[in-house]
């Protein structure tokens, strides 16, 4: 059963997300630090360089939790085997593309429905359909909505288990984790669990390498923000005249990418002038890192318990399992 549920749930119409990308951008451009918020990195351009990012050597976190996902797969059927009988709808929380889904479909007797919400619609529609035909047994059902606000949904008289792979937790400073993360449990409900991978803190030489590749891939990725900016607001960046810049944050836990204005200039957007100093930049990204028992204590502020956690090669990064009573 495919439940387009498109027309029930679609949060915005096109010309409101042209408005909101705009004002987000424009905000953002007028702040003291210069920021434009990660999720504008996806259109179809950004998408697609993500993807070339996940085949990068040096980018490690896509391969080790695709390498993770079959061993927790494993043991969460013996979990589910013994309790929850009604069994499991599995909700997807940002689904891009949904390859992280099938260990889970492939080990778990337990899961009966799926669920993935995401953004973008079609794109969803299509990964969706694509899953239908290697899962006939599956019941799906696409929502096409942001995931970080609360949703009415159907769970189908099954245990809900909320799924959020990709350290995707891990763009959201952490106050907005733990809003997130209440948000989510709001949606799934009492008695229901949440399957989340998380990026682990590690070397400096190593996190340094994965967001500053060889190729210049994530370079790409990070300026696609301002050609996107170009292509869809009609604005005149110019690409050449800045530069991508990603370092580890001790302090704070994370890798910040930003991107440099190699030259005074002022590039204009809608009428407006937005002017850079030589050595200025737009911060576009936070990629935080946590360990198991810091993330334990960020879930536990947002009313969840942790039931297991998970860490894959050279704790190089984990997955952990909550739990929410009521
Ligand atoms: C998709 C947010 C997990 O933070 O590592 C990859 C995005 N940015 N390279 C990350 C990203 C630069 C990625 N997340």
């Amino acid at each position: 059963m495919l439940t387009g549920a498109h027309s029930a749930i679609a949060a915005t119409e096109p010309p409101k997300v042209v408005d909101e990308f705009l004002r987000d951008v424009l905000e953002g451009l007028s702040r003291a630090q210069k920021t434009l918020a990660p999720k504008y990195f996806y259109d179809t351009q950004g998408s697609r360089f993500f993807d070339e990012i996940c085949n990068l050597e040096e980018y490690y976190p896509y391969r080790t939790e695709l390498r993770l996902l079959p061993r927790v797969a494993q043991e969460l059927d013996h979990v589910f085997r013994e309790q929850a009988s009604p069994g499991l709808n599995v909700v997807e929380f940002g689904a891009g593309s949904l390859h992280k889904i099938k260990p889970l479909l492939t080990s778990m007797n337990a899961i009966r429905h799926f669920t993935a919400i995401d953004i973008s619609g079609d794109h969803l529609q299509a990964a969706c359909d694509s899953l239908a035909h290697h899962f006939p047994e599956l019941s799906i059902q696409a929502v096409e909505g942001d995931f970080t606000k609360p949703l009415d949904l159907d769970t189908q008289a099954c245990t809900p288990m909320g799924f959020f792979p990709g350290s995707t937790i891990g763009n959201f400073i952490p106050d907005e984790a733990v809003d997130f993360l209440a948000s989510a449990r709001e949606t799934l409900g009492p008695g229901s669990y949440m399957l989340v991978g998380v990026d682990t803190k590690k070397s400096e030489s190593v996190l340094h390498r994965a967001y500053n590749d060889i190729k210049g891939v994530t370079a790409r990725f990070n300026k696609n923000i301002l050609a996107r900016i170009n292509r869809e607001l009609g604005a005149n960046f110019c690409l050449d005249d800045f530069d991508h810049c990603a370092w580890y944050n001790r302090d704070e836990g994370r890798v910040e990418m930003h991107l440099h204005s190699n030259r005074s200039q002022s590039v204009s957007l809608r009428g407006v002038e937005i002017s850079f100093e030589r050595g200025e930049t737009i911060h576009t990204e936070n990629s935080y890192k946590y360990n198991p028992t810091e993330f334990e204590a960020l879930a536990q502020r947002a009313g969840w318990r942790t039931r297991n956690w998970w860490l894959a090669d050279d704790a190089m990064f984990s997955m952990t399992l909550l739990y929410c009573d009521a």
